[in-house]
């Protein structure tokens, strides 16, 4: 699993190196999360938190369709938005207030990605098919892969 993280970040940082197409390479981002780890990773995804700070708004993604707002503290992204930490969820039944956008889903995490003052500006959401699939591995890899996406990729489409 570190050597295929270890692959991941590197390519993460080749597709965000230099581009200014920020849907572009977001969706790039979540194919190659997914590609990585198919058979774990069932539904990638990143929501960005509105010019508001009211809501987070479905952004590029890979998988089934998924529901397009989720309000601050709603959910496993709303709440993770709002601790503003990395939540990993065993079974999605067993966590108070989970969106089920596929009734697929069974475990889950989501990792705050955050602006240079520390503030949340999206969330990178990852489902898995089966139970108890993320741990602690994933959430540290997780934590340093979004860390090479530039902040004005989500900036910009928020806007849109
Ligand atoms: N399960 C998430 C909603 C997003 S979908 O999983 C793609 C949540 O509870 O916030």
């Amino acid at each position: 699993m570190k050597e295929k993280y270890q692959n991941l970040l590197l390519q993460v940082r080749g597709l965000a190196d230099g581009e200014t197409n920020a849907v572009g390479a977001l969706t790039n981002i979540t194919a190659a999360m997914r590609e990585s780890f198919p058979e774990r990773f069932f539904w990638v995804g990143f929501y960005v938190v509105n010019p508001d700070r009211t809501h987070l708004l479905l952004g590029p993604f890979q998988g089934p369709v998924a529901c397009y707002r989720i309000k601050y503290g709603r959910g496993v992204c709303g709440t993770a938005w709002e601790r503003n930490e990395t939540i990993i969820v065993e079974d999605v039944e067993k966590f108070p207030g989970h969106i089920a956008c596929s009734s697929l889903s069974r475990s889950e995490i989501v990792v705050p990605i955050r602006s240079e003052d520390g503030s949340v500006v999206a969330v990178l959401d990852i489902d898995s098919d089966r139970l108890d699939t993320f741990n602690e591995t994933d959430k540290e890899w997780l934590e340093a892969i979004v860390k090479e996406i530039p902040i004005d990729f989500f900036t910009k489409i928020a806007a849109i």
